[in-house]
């Protein structure tokens, strides 16, 4: 089959080659999905589960990719609630052979049914962007409805999900992001927007929950923000200040296919748009990955025109 692998940790996309690999076979409680799309963050190859097994072996010449849609073609022993030809979505193990290739192996909890009326390339932009918004909001996040949530990059993947999932549940959304990014974060559902380049954060006042994606000063400064037992959501790494009288959390989106299911009925009823930019075939990927402009929305790889 066709695959992107990479050997080298260091080099980034710039180590990617596009490579003949063995379809892989389905171990016990796995699918084999004949993948369709695949979503893809650049940033995904700093994981270093991208190159190691659970071990931290060395495992390359790995097949990166997280996000998938495509149809069953095979069962592993012992595998329950999918069947061959089933139309699926989800998030591909961190430790395995991912989902930049025609074929790839993973465990059928990880996934969820797709409905025929949702596109393979809108199915693959779902779950990293849609679980960890969900997760950060309603799991981490302890949202309650009638609440002041700040999302930054509300215009990114991840932050276009949570600023509707919390319009949606009833939240006072404020978003945040570059100059250009404000009439996206509007149109996505914010309340209001913080130019983080030239409006001043700390005027915000006080909220109950920020959903931080960027890390670093920003998330350090939100910290602030957050108002008695409120909550600093974070994915960009363990906050460096928590909040005076709130709780901060730092967490990695898990699988879940209840979430799944609940995300792509929005999708369907209207209530959840999801954010895909660039959408190009296996073969331009890696040249797409390493390209000078940074594209707006989910890259998605269409692994089957
Ligand atoms: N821990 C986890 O489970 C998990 C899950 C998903 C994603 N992530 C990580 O979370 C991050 C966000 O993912 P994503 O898919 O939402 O990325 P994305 O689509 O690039 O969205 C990030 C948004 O934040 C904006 N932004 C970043 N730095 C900024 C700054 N200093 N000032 C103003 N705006 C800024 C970006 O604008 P520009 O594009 O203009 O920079 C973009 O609009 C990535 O680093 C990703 O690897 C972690």
């Amino acid at each position: 089959m066709k695959a992107i692998v990479v050997t080298d940790e260091a080099a980034g996309t710039a180590g990617m080659t596009l490579d003949e690999r063995p379809v892989p076979v389905a171990a016990g409680n796995d699918v084999l999905v004949e993948v369709h799309a695949s979503g893809f963050t650049p940033g995904e190859l700093t994981w270093p589960s991208n190159f190691t097994d659970r071990l931290g072996r060395d495992r390359t010449p790995s097949i990166p990719g997280h996000e998938l849609s495509g149809v069953v073609t095979a069962l592993g022993y012992g595998t329950r609630g999918l069947s061959v030809g089933q139309r699926v979505f989800g998030l591909a193990d961190w430790t395995r052979d991912g989902t930049l290739a025609e074929y790839t192996a993973v465990e059928a909890r990880n996934l969820a049914p797709l409905p025929g009326d949702v596109d393979f390339t809108v199915g693959a932009s779902i779950p990293i962007s849609g679980l960890t918004a969900w997760q950060g909001l309603f799991v981490h996040g302890r949202f309650e409805a009638g609440q002041g949530v700040l999302v930054h990059g509300a215009a990114g993947g991840v932050g276009s999900m949570v600023t509707q999932l919390a319009r949606d549940a009833g939240a006072y959304v404020i978003g945040t992001g570059r100059a250009g990014d404000r009439q996206a974060a509007l149109d996505f559902g914010a309340n209001e927007f913080v130019d983080l380049d030239n409006d001043t954060l700390e005027d915000v006042g006080g909220v109950d929950l920020v959903f931080d994606v960027i890390g670093g000063d920003i998330q350090n400064r939100s910290a602030g923000l957050i108002r008695a037992g409120g909550t600093l959501v974070t994915i960009a790494g363990p906050p460096e200040t928590q909040p005076a009288e709130g709780l901060a959390v730092d967490f990695v989106v898990e699988a879940d296919r209840v979430q799944l299911a609940e995300i792509v009925q929005r999708v369907r009823d209207g209530r959840l748009r999801t954010n895909v930019g660039n959408v190009v075939d296996l073969e331009d990927a890696v040249a797409t990955f390493n390209g000078t402009e940074r594209p707006k929305g989910k890259t998605i790889i269409r692994v089957r025109p």
